[in-house]
């Protein structure tokens, strides 16, 4: 199965990923944990694409795309896979099915996790990351509203959004994704 989470910092998106990959057996592409490691370990990307990660801002298209294209070029992940937190703009959206066509591959559902501002910001603020900072989150929010939320209407068009009400306990959100994805609880 081939699919990809988004939704607001904190609504969820790296915890559900875990559960359902390891559900589905198949493996999770989290991209801004991956940041997070190219950042701490100074890698030619982590240097790149610092300044934004730290302010809350989006790492440039141009990187994102080149970086998903060629981890999903890779052995491990073919299978299937679980992108949380790619794509995050319409633009990466569109790349992401460019590339899909090249791999013979097929997108199976995009799950969107609903969840209110300040549950995202209540949640973000019990962490301590480097970007976990109030006026950080609050800038990661304002770009998840102005970038990723058209990405509903991409998925939406082509049939494969799987709307999900994140605002409920963990199990409860677990339960409706796999219902969704109509997989047996
Ligand atoms: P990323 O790490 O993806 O950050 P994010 O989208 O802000 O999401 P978070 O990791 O903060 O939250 P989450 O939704 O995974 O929630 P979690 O499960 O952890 O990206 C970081 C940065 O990298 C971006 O700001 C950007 O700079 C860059 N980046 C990444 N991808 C990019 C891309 N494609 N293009 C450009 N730039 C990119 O949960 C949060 C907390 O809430 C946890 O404590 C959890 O225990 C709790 N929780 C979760 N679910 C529930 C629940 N149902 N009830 C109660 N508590 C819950």
């Amino acid at each position: 199965m081939r699919l990809i989470i988004f939704g607001g910092p904190g609504s969820g998106k790296g915890t559900q990923a875990k559960e359902l990959c390891s559900r589905l057996r198949i493996t999770a592409v989290a991209t801004g944990d991956m940041l997070r490691q190219a950042i701490a370990e100074q890698t030619h990307l982590g240097r790149q694409i610092q300044p934004y990660v730290e302010k809350g801002e989006l790492a440039p298209d141009e990187i994102m795309i080149q970086f998903i294209q060629q981890r999903l070029n890779q052995p491990d992940v073919a299978p299937g896979w679980l992108l949380d937190g790619y794509p995050r703009t319409a633009f990466q959206a569109e790349e992401l099915d460019f590339l899909l066509d090249e791999l013979n591959q097929r997108l199976d559902r995009a799950i969107y996790l609903e969840v209110p501002d300040a549950t995202l910001l209540s949640r973000s603020l019990h962490r301590s990351r480097m970007d976990d900072q109030p006026d950080v989150i609050q800038r990661r929010i304002q770009l998840f509203h102005d970038r990723t939320l058209p990405m509903l209407e991409y998925y939406e068009r082509r049939g494969r959004l799987l709307r999900i009400d994140g605002d409920r306990p963990l199990e409860d959100v677990h339960h409706a994704i796999l219902n969704g994805l109509g997989i047996a609880l």
